[in-house]
């Protein structure tokens, strides 16, 4: 191979044929392709596409790329959810037991945080002693025990995946519809589940910001996973706004444990914040996943199902059966908010009367990673306690002086200064917008 005539074939808009995707993959792994020429290919398909072949091309190469679980010993419909990213998208912490505790078999692979969007590994990390990491004979043992495992991708599952996302990161190359297809569908194929639910997020806190590619992303993900032999669904949701009302690695673990638990025992939010957006869109891709699952036939029926387990107290249990069983330790559960301490709490207080018309979601999570609960380059370490509480959410009445958040900062002299940036976030005006609507469309 020759990867300048590849990257030109590319550059000047042809389709690239399979042998050389397949090439180009393995040149990922045996270093026939130079990083600088990889990231000119990536910049040519950003800016020409790919076609639906070469899709599912780059998405099978990929998933080849390293091991492949098989789960068939495993009893039970196994069945995953993936979401394309958001700021306090916190859903899968609650997800992955609900659905076992519904007798699906979830297993979750899951990524970090990435720009803005926050991860469900630096979540989970916010408990000590979770393991991500685990080994092939442990991860089906947690599956078949616990009914869910939540694990990281390794060095072994779609490395070409892993060595083209980090090149993507920082190339400008992420927010490409073929790219995030292959990149998103090698990892669940190769983690070896046999249905996947697909929550593509749109507006200002996502990837995708219009609906327009949203439905195109979620259409492209149907339909490569289905020519690939993966029974996938896709649902629509918006990030115009944080999901649910914490936004931080600890605090956002807090939120969960409350829907879990169905009580609201450790942070005071005024306000009567009630996490209803984070339990909607839970339910209702769980809902999703039991059809998939066939568990249930109707959204309605999948919905109740799911509303009943945690109502019942079961989802609680199997969360901290998968705690212990990946090396935490249910007794953290305990006293929560000491996941909290070595921080202080800043109450930022409304200057102005009025509705909450907007919120600059992506900003948002810009100002966790500046208070240090993400990253700005792959190295850094993020501080788990840091986060806020939102007291307000889209459509609310505001009062001058009416609390709007609480921030837990690690030094209360950077205070001011978030408090500055979290106030040019938010839009407030003298007449009310309409708020958007949490779940978009179904697209199967
Ligand atoms: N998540 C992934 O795993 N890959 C992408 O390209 C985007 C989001």
């Amino acid at each position: 191979m020759n990867p300048s005539k590849l990257i030109k074939k590319k550059r000047d808009g042809h389709e690239l044929n399979v042998e050389e995707i397949q090439l180009f993959v393995d040149a990922l792994q045996n270093g026939a392709m130079a990083d600088y020429q990889v990231t000119s290919l990536l910049m040519a398909i950003f800016f020409q596409g790919l076609t639906f072949q070469e899709t599912v091309a780059l998405t099978s190469s990929m998933a080849k790329s390293g091991v492949q679980y098989d789960l068939s010993s495993i009893q039970g419909p196994k069945i995953d959810k993936h979401s394309t990213g958001g700021v306090g998208d916190k859903v899968s912490l609650i997800l992955a037991p609900l659905a076992a505790a519904c007798g699906l078999k979830v297993p979750m692979m899951s990524g970090r945080g990435l720009g803005h969007t926050g991860g469900t590994l630096d979540k989970l990390q916010a408990i000590p002693g979770f393991e991500i990491l685990l080994s092939r004979e442990k991860f089906d043992h947690v599956l078949a025990n616990v009914g869910c495992v939540m694990i990281g991708q390794d060095e072994k599952i779609a490395p070409a995946d892993k060595k083209l996302y980090s090149l993507r990161d920082v190339t400008g190359t992420v927010e490409c519809i073929p790219l995030i297809t292959s990149s998103i569908l090698s990892k669940k194929i190769a983690e070896g589940t046999e249905g996947l639910v697909m929550d593509i997020k749109v507006g200002n806190g996502a990837l995708m910001h219009t609906k327009k590619n949203a439905r195109a992303l979620g259409q492209m993900i149907v339909k490569v996973s289905k020519k690939l032999g993966l029974p996938c669904q896709a649902v629509i949701t918006n990030m115009d706004q944080p999901l649910g009302y914490a936004v931080g690695n600890a605090v956002e673990v807090l939120e969960c444990v409350e829907v879990m638990q169905g009580k609201r025992p450790f942070i005071e939010v005024p306000n009567n914040l009630t996490s209803s957006d984070l339990r909607e869109v839970t339910v209702h891709l769980c809902a999703q996943m039991l059809i998939l699952g066939k568990k249930v036939r109707t959204i309605n029926e999948g919905r109740k199902m799911a509303q009943n387990a945690l109502a019942s107290g079961e989802v609680w249990k199997r969360f901290l059966l998968l705690v212990e069983a990946q090396g935490g330790s249910a007794s953290t559960f305990d006293h929560p908010e000491k996941l909290l301490t070595g921080t202080t709490k800043h109450v930022i207080r409304s200057k102005k009367t009025g509705y909450l018309n907007a919120i600059q979601s992506e900003e948002m999570g810009y100002l966790l990673v500046e208070m240090g609960g993400g990253r700005k380059k792959v190295t850094d370490t993020i501080d788990p306690a840091v986060g806020f509480l939102l007291h307000r959410k889209l459509g609310s009445r505001v009062k001058t002086g009416d609390p709007l958040a609480t921030l837990f900062v690690r030094n209360s002299a950077d205070s001011a200064q978030f408090e500055r940036l979290f106030l040019n976030t938010l839009e407030i005006h003298s007449a009310r917008k309409p708020v958007p609507k949490l779940i978009q469309e179904t697209l199967t």
